[in-house]
């Protein structure tokens, strides 16, 4: 069991576990920065085919990748991908998602100037929290190691502070030993119930 919680110490590794307690098939649910499409298909997989996701890029590229990722594993019918930015994901999605996933910052491995800005992240995760139902959870891999990232990660960390208990559970997963830059994970749960 020993590697199991070093795996659930990453936390990238930590919003999938989460994430796959909550989503049952049939559920709606969101990847707000689809990039290469793993995210995608871990939630599609999850949701099967009578549920759905939304996921949204602004990068042509990355959403053709996406679905060929989907289709390739016979998931492309159950996700509609949007080619805009995800602070328009109220107009997109509608309500009733059981999780939303963010992964902030650039693709690895293409235009590092393409990434995600706190101008547009944290009304996108607002939309979120106003999409979500009881029960479901929202996600953000924050990357503070990039120019801009830490104040991207600071405005979304203090959006979700000022959501409201009993109705929420915000909690922050950071390495305590590492890096100040390293990655780590923003989480709020809508209480069942409240
Ligand atoms: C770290 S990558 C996502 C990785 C992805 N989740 C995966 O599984 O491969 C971040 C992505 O966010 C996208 N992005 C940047 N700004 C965005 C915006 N305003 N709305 C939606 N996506 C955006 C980038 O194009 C990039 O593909």
């Amino acid at each position: 069991m020993a590697d199991g919680v070093h795996g659930l110490m990453r936390p990238l590794a930590c919003a999938h576990d989460w994430v796959e307690r909550v989503l049952v098939p049939g559920d709606s649910a969101v990847d707000a920065t689809a990039g290469n499409g793993y995210d995608t298909l871990f939630l599609a997989r999850l949701v099967g085919p009578s549920g759905h996701v939304h996921a949204f890029d602004v990068q042509a590229a990355a959403l053709e990748e996406t679905r060929r990722r989907l289709m390739r594993e016979g998931c492309g019918e159950r996700v509609s991908l949007h080619e805009c930015s995800h602070s328009r994901m109220r107009e997109a999605v509608p309500d009733g998602v059981k999780a939303v996933m963010f992964n902030l910052g650039y693709l690895p491995g293409s235009d590092h100037a393409v990434k995600t800005v706190k101008e547009e992240t944290v009304p996108a995760v607002q939309a979120a929290s106003e999409l979500l139902l009881p029960g479901g959870v929202l996600t953000v891999m924050c990357y503070p190691g990039h120019e801009g990232g830490r104040e991207e990660c600071e405005a979304v960390e203090e959006f979700l502070e000022s959501l409201p208990l009993p109705q929420w559970r915000v909690v922050r997963l950071a390495s305590a030993n590492g890096s100040s830059d390293a990655a780590f994970l923003l989480a709020a749960l809508r209480v069942p119930g409240k």
